[in-house]
């Protein structure tokens, strides 16, 4: 197979710096990697990176993530690798409680680290059908997005001194699979989304993110593909994936080379597997698919069946193997509801209410989910078809305030993260689930942590 390769030559950037120092990295990361990459060469330049840049890789742990979590109860977890997250322009020099990007990543180096994760989180208009991480930039400002924000991310992360790192990073969650579910004529639609899609900038945001990432060849980018319970449906599957081929990959700057792979259940809840039944499963003569509220005619009922239809699905829209990964830090769903095994009921929703592992009331609630545990621990090439398990969303970050808090980090309230909310058509108009008391979204939330912590499956 002939790749296109990302040099100075073959593909124009932005900037030149940017290319050089790409170009630089290849010569890098080939010493490295050299053994184990699948290189390929083309006419001019070889590409090194590895197929599943995981396998044998140490990753990264936070400090400022890793102190938080031990402090809180959590020392059997506090040195598992969480991701970093870049969700304003001022996180690229650090925040309050949080370094800067060069300083992870000169901490990386210090801890002999292989692999740095990062999130890419900052578009116009973002969270288009939420208000607890609405960002920073407004609705239009694509060039702002670029220059400040994509541009100097896009320099550090060129620099030579981390060439040898693998650096994976996931491109604005939410973002395209907000396109698809949440936009007129559907009910689910909201205004900000609507306007985002008119407007074209997600696509062209995320395009650029992955043109100007993807020039670094150290750098494996991974596409956001919301969840089962968001795209599960006929509905949304084939459309998204035709929203990601034909607007998103060869947009503003991007081509399809730019994609590693895509992550599933980012910052959600949903269950790696339901252990006792899937969409297919007959009661009382009927599908749960269609015969159960909670499966509601989905055609999967968990993340990494889900995450596998999506890997093949890609793979062969992108003519290559795509890499899948999936966030586990909050889906572990232990404790004393756990059930331990199959309802006996004949009624296809009662033995559905009584079998799932995944405790919401409806899928669609996002927002610090009661009664949630901490998954399975970050590892590599768990299981057939999935490279990863990974923690994006660090445990112990809220989802959102669950009332009103004024802040500068363009935070809104948004009631799915009230207890006391009945809910809108995007969770079917039910109660949210959330926990009381929490903080703006990305604050640490210590009550969560804690049921987090005690809710952990397999337990800690
Ligand atoms: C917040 C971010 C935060 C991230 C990780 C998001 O919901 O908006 O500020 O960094 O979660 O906790």
């Amino acid at each position: 197979m002939n790749r296109k390769v990302h040099n100075g030559r073959t593909r124009s950037r932005p900037r030149g710096a940017l290319a050089a120092a790409a170009a630089m990295s290849v010569v890098a990361g080939l010493l490295t990697f050299g053994a184990e990459a699948t290189a390929e060469k083309t006419d001019d330049v070889t590409t090194a990176r590895v197929d599943n840049p995981y396998e044998g890789a140490q990753v990264y742990v936070n400090p400022d993530w890793s102190g938080r979590a031990s402090q809180g109860g959590g020392s059997a977890i506090a040195d598992e690798p969480t991701f970093v997250w870049m969700d304003r322009t001022a996180a690229i020099n650090g925040t309050e409680g949080a370094r800067g990007l060069r300083a992870h990543l000169d901490t990386a180096l210090d801890q002999g680290a292989d692999l740095f994760q990062v999130v890419i989180y900052n578009l116009p208009g973002r969270d288009c059908s939420a208000l607890a991480s609405n960002g920073e930039l407004p609705a239009d400002a694509i060039d702002r997005y670029q220059t400040e924000y994509i541009d100097p991310i896009a320099e550090i992360l060129g620099d030579p001194a981390y060439a040898n790192l693998r650096i994976v990073t996931v491109v604005e969650i939410d973002s395209l699979p907000n396109l698809i579910t949440n936009v007129a004529p559907r009910e689910t639609q909201t205004e900000n989304c609507n306007t985002m899609k008119a407007n074209g900038n997600y696509q062209k945001g995320v395009g650029y993110a992955l043109g100007a990432l993807g020039a670094l060849p150290n750098v494996y980018n991974y596409i956001d593909i919301g969840h089962h319970g968001w795209l599960g449906w006929d509905d949304n599957f084939e459309p998204f994936a035709d929203l990601v081929m034909n607007e998103t990959v060869t947009n503003n700057g991007a081509s399809p080379e730019d994609v590693h792979g895509f992550v599933s259940n980012v910052a959600n809840y949903g269950v790696l597997h339901e252990e006792h039944f899937d969409a297919n499963t007959v009661i009382g003569g009927r599908p749960v698919r269609e015969a159960s509220d909670w499966v509601d005619w989905n055609r999967y009922v968990d993340e990494v069946s889900y995450a596998k239809a999506y890997g093949e699905l890609f793979s062969q829209r992108f003519g290559r193997r795509i890499s899948m990964l999936i966030d586990t830090s909050r889906n572990g769903w232990g404790g004393a509801d756990r059930p331990s095994g199959p309802s006996s009921s004949t009624d296809p929703n009662t033995f559905v209410e009584e079998s799932r592992i995944d405790g919401r009331i409806h899928t669609g609630n996002w927002c610090n989910q009661s009664g949630a545990g901490i998954g399975e621990r970050p590892t590599a090439s768990p299981e057939e078809g999935i490279d990863a398990f990974v923690w994006v969303k660090p445990p112990g970050e809220s989802d959102g305030s669950s009332e009103e808090i004024p802040n500068d980090e363009g935070k809104g309230f948004d009631r799915m993260c009230d207890p006391t909310y009945e809910g809108n058509p995007r969770n079917g108009n039910n109660m949210s689930g959330a926990l009381a008391d929490a903080p703006l979204s990305g604050h640490w939330f210590q009550a969560q942590f804690s049921e987090l912590v005690q809710n952990a499956y397999p337990p800690l």
